[in-house]
């Protein structure tokens, strides 16, 4: 799915830069860096962010599991 159409971003290119730099971007302008572009209409920075959020979600570290494991 195109989330930015302006430079023709795909969720999966976004998921792909995550995956292959290791470390996920932080902020939405860490994304365009990366994809050598820059925002025009601005209208796809919620769904970056939101990409964002849910990749730091998915491999946040469950307080509860560490705190069991010490
Ligand atoms: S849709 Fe991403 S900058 Fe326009």
């Amino acid at each position: 799915m195109i989330v930015c159409s302006c430079n023709a971003l795909s969720d999966r290119t976004i998921e792909a830069l995550i995956t292959r730099t290791g470390a996920c971007p932080r902020r939405v302008s860490d994304v365009f860096e990366s994809c050598a572009c820059r925002p025009q209409c601005g209208r796809c920075a919620l769904s970056i962010r939101r990409l964002l959020d849910e990749r730091a979600a998915a491999t946040a570290v469950d307080p509860d599991y560490a705190i069991a494991a010490e």
